[in-house]
């Protein structure tokens, strides 16, 4: 009885696990092939960085939708695409000092979505940034709620930069409960244009990406910061799947897209 039961349940363990896939077996602290070439890190390395979440239905809950980054106690900078085809401001929340993608931390609804007016004008994907208003200040400390300053210069080819979130770890594959982290090279937006086709980037994109792939934002990270030398220079845009070789992750220019950003922030400050 007792060899029968032992066998039944080998027999069992066995077919599950066929069934269970790779990703949903690694433990927290296996980060092998995670974030497509990422690592873990933590909410106070990144103070800046936010969940926006999205109520989707009357019975749904807020779950996260992108990222984003704290530029004032009261704005949030993120990617049009996030936020254009969101008829309510009522059905957002962001959500700062948070280590886990569906976690706790301070969560303040939102007042007003902004993007820019010029997005998809002419070619995909151009100007892919907003500003969320939140409908109170978010409470600053020296820990984990912190503001990023924004640069004034667009970066150069191979500064290497460093991305954040917790979206999917593999290209199609399951977002990461907790925050992540991966540095990237800039790649100019000539040989990013080489690569995706003329006239697929503009002025207001930058690229980064590793020579050999496996480094990369990916669906979930959208909206969310590239850091060159700790200062706020792009934001989480697009991409032909993640992580290829031969396609760099393209992000909006935060130095480019400067001007529309200063004057919405004053506008509505
Ligand atoms: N559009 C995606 C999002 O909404 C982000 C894509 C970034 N892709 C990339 N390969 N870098 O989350």
């Amino acid at each position: 009885m007792l060899r029968l039961f032992l066998i039944l349940t080998t027999v069992f363990a066995l077919t599950a696990s066929s069934f269970i896939p790779a990703e949903n077996s690694k433990s927290k602290d296996d980060l092998s092939g995670r974030i497509v070439g990422g690592k873990l890190t933590d909410i106070s390395k990144h103070p800046h960085q936010i969940s926006m979440r999205y109520k989707g239905c009357t019975t749904c809950s807020f779950n996260h939708r992108c990222g984003g980054s704290i530029v004032t106690p009261n704005i949030i900078l993120t990617a049009a695409h996030c936020v254009n085809t969101i008829k309510d401001a009522k059905l957002l929340h962001v959500v700062a000092g948070s280590n886990e993608r569906n976690g706790h931390g301070s969560i303040v609804p939102v007042k007003k979505i902004i993007y820019h007016e010029d997005y998809q004008k002419n070619v995909r994907y151009e100007n892919d940034i907003a500003i969320l208003v939140l409908e109170i200040e978010l409470v600053l400390n020296d820990y984990d709620i912190k503001t990023i300053k924004m640069t004034e210069k667009r970066p150069s080819q191979n500064e290497i930069s460093q991305i954040t979130g917790w979206g999917t770890t593999t290209q199609g594959g399951y977002p990461s409960d907790f925050l992540l982290e991966v540095d990237v090279p800039i790649v100019s937006n000539a040989d990013c244009e080489s690569r995706y086709g003329i006239g697929r980037i503009n002025q207001s994109m930058l690229c980064a990406g590793a020579v050999k792939g496996g480094k990369d934002a990916c669906q979930g990270d959208s909206g969310g910061p590239l850091l060159v030398n700790g200062v706020l220079a792009g934001v989480v845009s697009w991409g032909n799947g993640c992580a290829r070789p031969e396609y760099p992750g393209v992000y909006a220019s935060v130095a480019d897209l400067r001007t529309w950003i200063d004057a919405t922030i004053k506008a509505n400050s």
